[in-house]
Order: C-alpha cells, then structure tokens, then sequence
C-alpha cells in the first residue's frame, strides 16, 4: 500500500472514505428542471471513476420554495428528485466513491424574481450586495417551516441513498442568523450568540431526529468573516466547538471570510495571481482547537499543495474542487504515479463566473468538463492512423494537436512565432495572469509524449503544408487585433495587444476605447496606468468589461481603481483626428444627439481580432471538403464526410480564432469536438 499521505483511508463514522481528496460543493447549474438528470449523473460519476474519495454533489440545493435557484441550484424540496438522486448515488457507490450532497436555505443570497416570485426572506431587512433583494424580515411561522423544510429535504436524500448531507451555512440563511451583521432579530432567534445559532442547531436536530445516526451530517460555515462588527475569529472559534459539543455533526468544513460582496467571495475562493492555499492555515487552526474532523477548500490546485494541507495534519480532506473541473482523473494520475499528466487548474474562473451570469459551469481548458454525454476526458484511438498538419499553436491548435495525437495520427504542427501559446503567451505577461500559461504548457508536455512534431519560426504557405501530404490540414492561426472601427483616423490609433505585448510605448493621458469588453482593455489599462498615464476606458456598452464577469473582475478593480484610471460608459469613439502633438477623439453615443471632442496623447481600440485566415482560403481550392463542416456531424460526434471536390486531396478545417473572435474555451472545443472523430 502506498505511504502517500493523500492516499490514505478516513473513517468517518461508519463511512470509510477511501483517500483523502474529496470534490467540495458546487453547483456547476447542470440541472433540468431542478433535478440532476443524466448530464448531471455523467460529470459526477466521472469524477467517482477518477477516484476521488467524496463527491459533494450539488452546491446548495434548495430547501424551500423560497430560496429560489438563483443558480440552477438542485431543488431538494421536490418529491420527483429522490430516484434521480438514486441513480446517481447508485452509479458513484459503483466506483467506489462516497456522496454527500449540500442542504440550503439562501436566505437573502438570491432574487425574488426567481422560481416562485417569493418573497425572500433574512433576520433582518439587509439586503445582500451581490443578489440585491431587499429581504423580508423573517417571522416564527417562515422560522418553523424552514427547519421542516430541511428535515424533509434530509430525508428524501437519505432515501435517495446519499452517505450524508452538508449544510450550507455559511453566507447563506444560517449564518445570516449566525452573524451580528445580518441578524437584527430580538430573542429567541436574535440577540446573543446562543440566540444566534439557535437556528442552526434547530435545523440540525430536526434532521438527527428524521435521519438517525447512521448517516454522515457536516456543517459548511464561516468560522470568520472577517468584516468590522461581524463574526470575528474568536467568535468563530466558539461556534466551532460548540458545534462538534452537540454531537449532532461529524465534520466541520471551514471557511474564512464573506460572500455577500464580488469582492469578498474572491477571496473566500481565490481566483488566478491570488495567493494559493490562503486559508489552510485558519483550518489547521480550528482542527487543532476542536480535533475535530475538519475538510477545507481554497485554492489548494496542485498535489504538492494537497499532500501538505493532510501531511501537516491541518485538515483530515482537503477540498481540489476547481482543480476536478480541469481533470475529473486526479487521484487515478497520482496512484498511477503520472502526477505530471494532470491537468492544472489555472485559476482562470470562468466556471464560478459563468454560474454566476446565469450560464453552466464549464472549465476554460477542459471542454469535456460538463458535457460528458458528448465530450470524452480520455480520447480513443483512431481505426486509422492520419497525417494530421496543424497550422498555428496556440490555445487551439495544441489542443488539436494533443487530441490528433491521442488518436494516434502523425501529426505535425506549424507556428509562425518562436513559442507557442499565441493570445495566451501575450495574456500571461501580466503578473496576475501568469497561471494561464499552464494551458499552453501542459499541452506541449502532453504533444512531447505523443510525439507530435513542431515546426517554430515557420511560416506556412500553401505549398510547404500540401508537400506534408496530409490526410487533414487544421487552420489554427488565430487573429489579428481589429482596430479599423473609426470613420476617420484608425491609422492614428493601437491596439490593446500592442500595449500589453510591449510593441507599443505607453502614452500619458490615455483613452482605451473598448467596446470587446474582454480582459484585454483591462489588462491594457493595468499596463498603462503603472506606467505613470491617465487612462480613461470609454465602452459604447451599458457596462464596462462585461466578458471579464464578476469575480475576474475583483483585482483588476483593486489595482485599477488605486491607479489613474476612469470608466466612462454609454459613449462611442467615433473619429479620431491629429492636431499637433496631440489627438482628438470625437465621441458620440448610440442613443443618440452627443457629438463630444476629448484631446489625448494615445489611443487605444479594443475590439476583438479579426480571422488570420489566407492560408485557409489559399488551401481550400485543393481540399476534398472545400473547408466545409457539417454542423449535424459536428454535433452528433460523428465523422466529417463533406465531399465537394473530387480533386481534393486532404480535408481542410478552421478552429478558433481563425474562424471569428471568440475566447479560449470556445478555441479549445472548436478543436477537441472536431478532432476526437478524426
Ligand atoms: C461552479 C462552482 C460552484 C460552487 N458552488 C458552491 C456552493 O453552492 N456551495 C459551496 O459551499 N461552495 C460552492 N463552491 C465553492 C467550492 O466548494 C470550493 O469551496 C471553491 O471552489 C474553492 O475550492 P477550490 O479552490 O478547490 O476550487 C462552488 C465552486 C464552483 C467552482
Ligand atoms: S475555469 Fe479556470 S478555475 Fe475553473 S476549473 Fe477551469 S482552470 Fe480551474
């Protein structure tokens, strides 16, 4: 048996946990119509076949009809969901891997122009910055029916063979009883700390009595909130052991800090150029004051990490949540000993975000993740081998390359640059965003093993491509920054990528014109301003940066809003004209009736890249296919067989940016679903 700490059994209670990693809770917004039906089963069961010892399936499944699913939450007030949550408890019990699913009542942490149109409910009228619903104070009769509402919901999962549930407390309703910040009620519920955690251990006793003991039950809280007059660390402490002395718990699962702000919740869950493993010391603490079983997630990405947060005795399992999103096949990696072919989680957050616009939870470097049903994690081997010719590396084109050598396929690839990583490796020159480099890294380690073949400082032509004699050509060359926006004077401005690549010096009193709304005018605006310039981000939109979201959004404002830096939106760079050693920009609106003229020393545009794609249109003449894909095939995860030239002698495809501006994850599925049926 191995001696790797991260490898050994945990008993928890009556439940042998059979290593040390477990998947936290988080909603990744898969349900229909509430319940986890087969897309759900499918990315929970691969994490179980991936060997993790605990699933906690869902992140705050809703209790009541009023904590409505402000994130496609899982409704564990429905009767209808005990046999799919069978189905799936059946189907990860079968890999070997235990289940727990996480209980919520969100309190104020959602709308009210959701589910049933209820009025939301808090012990106090405080609204919550980040879901903006001024909450109804909650009354005896909401406080009963609520912890019904638990027990009920505790049981229909026991019944649906789950080892145990969680309760979500922390930022949700139980800690808005908890903290002195949100709870203005007078006793029994309000007051002191008893009062306070009154509810808490209400609703946990009400469970006890309707599960019985053989059933795992862990608390989710903040053990400091760490906001003036909230609850405090030495505070937290006491919640903590009051909550292992009621024996009504078998696990603690810490957190530190708040999640009623974009900003708090980053750094209660940190995203990429955040420090790592921030709060595992205050877990270690809380372990060490209460021994007692303690699990804790934050940014713990890497297995070195992991093997620290269990060697060092901190916790008993350590929480790798976002790290599975990038690869559900961790612990397999590790028992095999090929720790080097995991997938690393770049802290890019474009799952968290995405839930939080309404949108599934999908990982910006692992297309598979959330569409099992369709997207294989472990590529099968090719009837055929090919000769596969890949024009360009970045994101796309080495995730072409990687899944055409998985296949099997000789595959050899072209780039232009002396690296490769394309918009990435320009994307990972600012300090912050250094982890996303990882996504090309990985790739190439992973091209290295399947002997793909690269060609650097390589500029393809028509004929050094066709004399490959390929089977398959993959235009992968990605864009060119699109600054020709302006009815006059576009040879007058840069681009964001000039900027941020160094091309271009930085001036002093700086308009950034962003209407892509992506990390680019920010990243842009970042570089400038610590240059010593004024910048001015000018957006035509109702909001700046609207693709960079919510949590992306937090340390670009902490460093942009120290910095010299303005947002001004609505308005629209029209022209820009020269006059001496300065520039005019005439600034309009699309609503109409504003004609403005500003005077800057530089102008920045930022609005996206438009296709690299001569080479595809040079080549498509000699193809069998004419460039074409069939989208019915493309869908269906079935073989492109579009013959239109009967000359032709390869197929020719386009993936990313060299079809039209989108984003990394958009590149990189481009690729694994048109590659993975050649
Ligand atoms: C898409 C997504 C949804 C989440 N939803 C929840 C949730 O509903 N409840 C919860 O307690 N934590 C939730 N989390 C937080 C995770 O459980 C975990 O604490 C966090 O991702 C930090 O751990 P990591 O760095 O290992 O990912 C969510 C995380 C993600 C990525
Ligand atoms: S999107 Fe980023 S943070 Fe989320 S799982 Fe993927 S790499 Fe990790």
């Amino acid at each position: 048996m191995s001696n790797d700490p991260l490898l050994q059994p945990y008993q928890l209670k009556h439940l042998t946990l059979r290593n040390r990693i477990i998947v936290t809770a988080h909603e990744p917004a898969y349900p229909e119509d509430g319940l986890p039906k087969e897309r759900y089963r499918a990315y929970t069961v691969e994490r179980a076949k991936g060997g993790v010892a605990m699933t906690m399936t869902a992140g705050s499944a809703a209790v009541s009809k009023d904590s409505p699913p402000v994130f496609n939450n899982l409704l564990a007030y429905k009767d209808e969901i005990v046999p799919w949550i069978r189905e799936m408890t059946d189907a990860v019990h079968e890999e070997g891997a235990a289940i727990m699913i996480q209980l919520t009542h969100l309190g104020r942490r959602t709308r009210w122009d959701k589910g049933e149109w209820l009025p939301v409910v808090a012990p106090s009228h405080h609204r919550e910055a980040s879901h903006r619903a001024f909450p109804k104070k909650i009354e005896d009769w909401d406080i009963e029916r609520i912890i019904k509402d638990f027990a009920d919901a505790a049981e229909r999962m026991k019944a649906g063979g789950m080892d145990g549930v969680e309760l979500e407390a922390y930022g949700h309703l139980i800690d808005q009883f908890a903290s002195p910040l949100t709870n203005e009620l007078d006793g029994p519920y309000g007051g002191s700390l008893d009062n306070r955690m009154r509810f808490c251990f209400d609703v946990l006793k009400a469970i006890r009595a309707r599960v019985g003991d053989d059933f795992i039950l862990g608390v989710r809280y903040t053990a400091d909130e760490c906001l003036p007059g909230g609850t405090g660390k030495e505070e937290g402490l006491e919640i903590s052991k009051r909550l292992k002395q009621s024996g009504l718990i078998d696990y603690l699962n810490v957190i530190r800090g708040h999640i009623d702000t974009d900003a708090g919740l980053t750094d209660v869950i940190p995203i990429q150029g955040m420090a790592n493993s921030p709060h595992l010391d205050f877990a270690g603490e809380i372990r060490a004051a209460t021994n007692f079983p303690t699990f804790h997630a934050a940014k713990i990405p890497d297995v070195a990490t992991a093997r620290h947060a269990i060697a060092s005795g901190k916790v008993d399992m350590v929480g790798m949540t976002r790290a599975h999103m990038t690869d559900p096949h961790i612990v397999r990696k590790i028992i095999e000993k090929r720790e080097e072919d995991i997938r690393p989680c770049v802290g890019a957050n474009y799952c968290l975000d995405r839930i939080y616009q309404g949108g599934a939870a999908y990982c910006i470097h692992n297309a598979a993740t959330g569409r099992e049903l369709t997207m294989p994690h472990s590529i099968a081997k090719a009837d055929r081998r090919k000769k596969v010719v890949i024009i360009g590396a970045g994101p796309a084109g080495l995730e072409a390359a990687r899944v055409a050598g998985e296949r099997g396929h000789e595959v050899v690839v072209f780039e232009a640059a002396n690296d490769p990583g394309g918009q990435i490796r320009l994307t990972a020159q600012s300090e912050r965003r250094r982890e996303m480099i990882s996504i090309i890294d990985w790739r190439m380690s992973q091209c290295e093993k399947l002997g793909v073949t690269f060609h650097f400082n390589s500029w393809a032509e028509a004929d050094t491509v066709q004399a490959e004699n390929p089977d398959v050509v993959i235009i992968a060359t990605g864009g060119l920054p699109h600054t020709e926006v302006l009815s006059k004077g576009n040879e007058l401005v840069v681009s964001a990528w000039d900027i941020i690549s160094g091309d271009v010096k930085p001036g002093t009193n700086v308009l950034i014109f962003d209407d892509a709304g992506d990390h680019a005018g920010l990243q842009a605006a970042e570089f400038i301003a610590k240059a010593g310039g004024k910048v001015e981000i000018m957006t035509p939109d109702r909001s700046f940066a609207p693709e960079v979201m919510a949590m992306n959004l937090v340390p670009y404002m902490r460093s942009l809003q120290k910095l010299d830096v303005t947002f001004t939106v609505t308005y629209r760079l029209e022209a820009v004209e020269k006059s001496g050693n300065e520039l005019v920009a005439h600034v309009g609106s699309d609503y109409g009736g504003i004609a403005k003229q500003r005077t800057f020393d530089q102008i920045v545009i930022n609005h996206g890249t438009i296709p690299l794609d001569d080479l595809y249109f040079e080549l498509k003449p000699a193809s069998s296919n004419l460039g074409e894909v069939l989208h019915d095939q493309l869908i269906a995860g079935r073989p492109q067989t579009a013959w239109r030239n009967a000359d032709g002698k390869f197929q020719l495809f386009r993936i990313g940016d060299a079809v039209a501006a989108r984003n990394t994850h958009a590149a990189i599925y481009d690729a694994l679903r048109l590659v993975k049926d050649i």
